[in-house]
């Protein structure tokens, strides 16, 4: 678990707003205010057998709930589905603090925000926070249809004709090249499944587009499928002491194990609470929290390895 205040909060509103996503509310039971948090940020929640993360997308100027859409994953690792079942008014949830690895970057420019199913909830954070400044920014928002969009009559009521929908059953799909090539000088931030932000970064490669003014988060690890991890060393910088990362092991594992201690939540790159900086290597970057600009210079050691040799900056 990460080092983050850990509060037991109380479900005190669940309901559908699709078939499949459950929005709780969740209040402390003695306190009226929650930690503050931004446009982006997310919690940890745990659940029987590890903790999930999920964004926050209420009125952050509303400091007496936190507001969380859980989407029923029935691939997933059964945390969504125990929420589903059992996260009723009354129930207690330990959930973190909110931390934020998504944030708006500045509003000088123009932002174009582009959601994906539950995907929508860090992005319709950002666009409450746009607008309640009076920034010029759209939102485009891709789904399979109405019904199965969460929170789509918030997001209309905050956009207004901001908003843009592309719902596939309707034939009506985003055209990722034609967007950012409409975007020049824009901010693009996008949170979605793995193939909308693959198809936005083939984009993004193709055009040009400057890879500083991207910013995207998944909600799920990318596919392990096809990757043979292979064992490579680590050398600590302060210390100068060189750690062999076995293939069977996780750079994260291996740290702990000799005691350079690391935060940590999900396990599954997904969270961001283990980041580590390093000087040199090849990394192999299998996480999906960081950015490309960001990739650079930050690791997650739950999932990221490297080829020979990794410098990391501890
Ligand atoms: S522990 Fe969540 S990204 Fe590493």
């Amino acid at each position: 678990m990460s080092d983050r205040l850990i509060m037991k909060l109380r479900v005190v509103g669940a309901k559908l707003t699709t078939p499949d996503v459950l929005v709780l509310d969740l209040r402390h039971p003695k306190r009226p205010a929650l930690p503050a948090w931004t446009a982006g940020a997310h919690v940890d929640v745990m659940v029987p057998g590890g903790v999930r993360q999920y964004s926050l997308w209420g009125d952050p100027e509303d400091r007496s709930r936190y507001r969380i859409a859980v989407k029923r994953e029935t691939a997933g690792r059964g945390g969504s589905k125990w929420l589903h079942e059992h996260a009723t008014e009354g129930l207690e949830l330990h959930v973190s603090a909110p931390r934020n690895h998504f944030d708006l970057d500045g509003q000088v420019r123009p932002c174009v925000l582009v959601a994906g199913g539950i995907g929508i909830t860090p992005i319709f954070a950002m666009a409450r926070a746009l607008a309640a400044v009076g920034a010029d920014f759209t939102l485009h928002y891709c789904a399979r249809s109405a019904a199965e969009a969460p929170l789509l009559d918030d997001v209309r009521s905050v956009c207004g004709d901001r908003l843009t929908t592309w719902f596939s059953q309707e034939g009506r799909r985003l055209d990722v090249n034609a967007l950012l090539a409409q975007s020049a000088g824009a901010e693009l931030y996008v949170c979605g499944p793995l193939g909308l932000t693959a198809a936005v970064e083939t984009a993004i490669d193709a055009q040009g587009f400057p890879v500083e003014r991207y910013h995207r988060e998944h909600f799920a690890a990318p596919s392990g499928a096809g990757f043979v991890p292979e064992a490579f060393e680590a050398i600590i910088a302060s210390t100068g002491r060189t750690l062999h990362v076995p293939a069977h092991r996780t750079l994260l594992e291996v740290l702990r194990d000799n005691h350079v201690v690391r935060g940590s939540s999900c396990e599954i790159g997904v969270c961001g609470s283990c980041e580590c900086d390093y000087l040199s290597g090849d990394v192999i970057h299998r996480d999906a929290v960081l950015g490309l600009k960001a990739r650079g210079a930050r690791l997650m050691p739950c999932v990221s390895r490297a080829r020979g040799v990794l410098i990391l900056n501890l």
